[in-house]
Parts: C-alpha cells; sequence; structure tokens
C-alpha cells in the first residue's frame, strides 16, 4: 500500500520529516522493498539521504512544459533525437532533474550548470553545496537518485524477453555468475535474474562514473537479492573501491537497482506522476 507523504501534517512539519516517512531501512525480503511513497510536491534532501524520484512517461501522462526547463542545449540535444520515446524520455528526464537540482540546492533549475565528465556523467559544477545524483530511463521509466553526501548510480531496464540473455552473459557476466544465471532451470526465472545481475552491474559503472568504459567482467554483484550489499571494484591505478548496491522494484516488467558508496544511507523512493508535477509547478508560479 503506498502511503501519502504530502499530507497537510507533513506538509507543516517539514523539520520532523525523518521521523514521518516511511524510510526504507529494512532489508528486500519485507514488503516495504516494493513500496514507492506518492508524492505531489518537492521535499527537502535530508543529509543521509537517497531520494529515488520515479516518473512514468504514458501516453496519457507527459509533462507538456518541459522544455521551459531545458537551455537551448538541452533542447537541441532532444530533438537531435529521431524516435520519439527516447526524444521524450531525454527531455521529461533532464527537466525533472533540473527541477529536482533546483529544489535541493534552491537554485532556479535554467541557472544550474552541469557538465559532463570525460565519460559522460553529468554533475552539477556552479554550487557551493555538494550535491550527487544519476540518471536512468528505459521505455518510459525515468528513475533519478539525488544525495548530498553519497555517490550515486541507477539503472533501470524493461525486461526484453527477444535477447539472447547467455550470449550477453557470457561476455559480461564473471564465470560464477554466468553459472549462476546458468544453474536456474525456469526461462522466466533466469530472464529476470539475468536482468537483475545487469543492472547491479551497470548500477555500480554508474557510480563509478565510468559506465561501460569498466568492463562488466571484471568485477562481480551479488546476482542475488541486494540490499546495502558490499561490492569491491578497483580505479585504474588498482586502488579499491566500496560500492552498496539495493535492488529496485520499478515496476511494469522492469528492474532496477541503485549503488552508493556509503554503507547505510537511508533509501526513499518517490513517486510522482508527471501530471501532477505539472499542476504541482503552475500552482507554484515557477
Ligand atoms: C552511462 C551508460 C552506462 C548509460 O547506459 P544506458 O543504459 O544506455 O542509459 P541509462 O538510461 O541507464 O543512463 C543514461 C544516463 O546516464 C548518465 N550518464 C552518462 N554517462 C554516464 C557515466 N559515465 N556514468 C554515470 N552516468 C552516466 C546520463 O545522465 C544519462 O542520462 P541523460 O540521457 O539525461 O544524459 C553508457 O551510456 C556508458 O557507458 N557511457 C559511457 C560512455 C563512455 O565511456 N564515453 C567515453 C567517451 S567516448
Amino acid at each position: 500500500m503506498k502511503r501519502d507523504i504530502t499530507s497537510q501534517a507533513f506538509k507543516k512539519q517539514i523539520i520532523t520529516y525523518p521521523q514521518n516517512c516511511d524510510r526504507m531501512t529494512e532489508p528486500p525480503d519485507t514488503e516495504r522493498y516494493r513500496e514507492w511513497n506518492a508524492a505531489d510536491s518537492l521535499l527537502p534532501l535530508a543529509d543521509g539521504e537517497l531520494q529515488l524520484w520515479r516518473f512514468q512517461l504514458t501516453d496519457d501522462a507527459f509533462f507538456p512544459g518541459c522544455a521551459n526547463y531545458l537551455i537551448p542545449e538541452e533542447r537541441s540535444r532532444a530533438e537531435r533525437r529521431r524516435a520519439s520515446r527516447p526524444r521524450e524520455e531525454f527531455a521529461v528526464g533532464r527537466a525533472c532533474l533540473r527541477i529536482l537540482l533546483g529544489n535541493a540546492l534552491r537554485m532556479p533549475p535554467l541557472d544550474i550548470v552541469l557538465k559532463e565528465s570525460p565519460f559522460g556523467k553529468p554533475s552539477v559544477v556552479n554550487s557551493a553545496e555538494h550535491i550527487s545524483f544519476n540518471v536512468s530511463h528505459s521505455k518510459g521509466t525515468i528513475l533519478i537518485g539525488l544525495s548530498r553526501q553519497e555517490t550515486v548510480g541507477v539503472d533501470v531496464e524493461h525486461i526484453d524477453a527477444g535477447i539472447d540473455i547467455l550470449e550477453i552473459a557470457q561476455s559480461a557476466f564473471t564465470a560464477k555468475e554466468l553459472e549462476r544465471l546458468k544453474a536456474l532451470s525456469s526461462l522466466d526465472e533466469r530472464r529476470r535474474a539475468f536482468y537483475r545481475c545487469w543492472t547491479q552491474k551497470e548500477a555500480i559503472t554508474k557510480a563509478d562514473g565510468r559506465g561501460l568504459s569498466l568492463p562488466l567482467s571484471s568485477f562481480e554483484v551479488p546476482a542475488a537479492p541486494a540490499w546495502h550489499t558490499p561490492v569491491l571494484i578497483y580505479d585504474p591505478t588498482g586502488t579499491e573501491k566500496h560500492y552498496f548496491l539495493s535492488d529496485i522494484d520499478p515496476g511494469d516488467a522492469a528492474i532496477g537497482a541503485v549503488a552508493t558508496d556509503s554503507p547505510n544511507c537511508r533509501i526513499l523512493q518517490l513517486n510522482f506522476p508527471l501530471s501532477r508535477l505539472s499542476s504541482h509547478l503552475v500552482k507554484q508560479g515557477d
């Protein structure tokens, strides 16, 4: 059951938000693991918290004013995408990102300057306050992770029944991960396990910032339900780096994972229907 955290009581008591809100600190075998909190307003970003926002693009839920939250270079980038779904995912995802960053940093969304690393990972370069974020989108589901301290990597993938999972796993997974996959007899189970392992790996590469330039077979993930589960990788100088993985259930035949460099940040999953986001912004006169 979803819990509405936008009640008047909540709005009045923003200071006591950590006690009021349903943060997920339990392992994933509880129902709360799957729970998305319904939000219809933007929330403050508390220290030690990882906010994971989900936006879903469907035919009847779009974000008509999203171009108003993009800088000209981002509008052209969106227009260069020929297929409508990737174009909308980028435009809406980037607009939502700017709105969330603007809210957390108390800056107008369009004033935020984003710069990409040589591997393409964007970060904010004109704020005195530190903020980490990461975006992922797949077939209309957009996930945005935000944190003040932790490095964040997120990944969401929709299950595609048409791909040869064993062929991909042979080149991208470690021998142990591959064995675990092959041991599953049900095709359905195997496909889900493949996507779990893939999203766990991609979330790590995105937290690290090297993306797929970090070979997926160079490190091992749990490839099983994960909740703040440690993963070890090496940076290019051979130094150990520790990340912590948690699974996400994005719903709608999709699988997801989030990686951070902190073992105990509180993960808060927030669902913001795009139609409500637009009307919330209009009400604010933003
Ligand atoms: C990052 C990467 C793993 C994303 O894969 P994907 O499944 O296609 O896409 P996702 O939807 O999960 O993520 C896309 C988002 O990741 C972010 N991103 C891009 N590069 C990233 C990186 N190196 N690390 C973390 N995040 C990155 C961007 O915000 C992007 O969102 P955008 O569309 O708003 O720009 C993949 O594109 C990659 O490996 N890129 C690195 C390429 C590289 O090494 N380039 C070097 C110069 S050629």
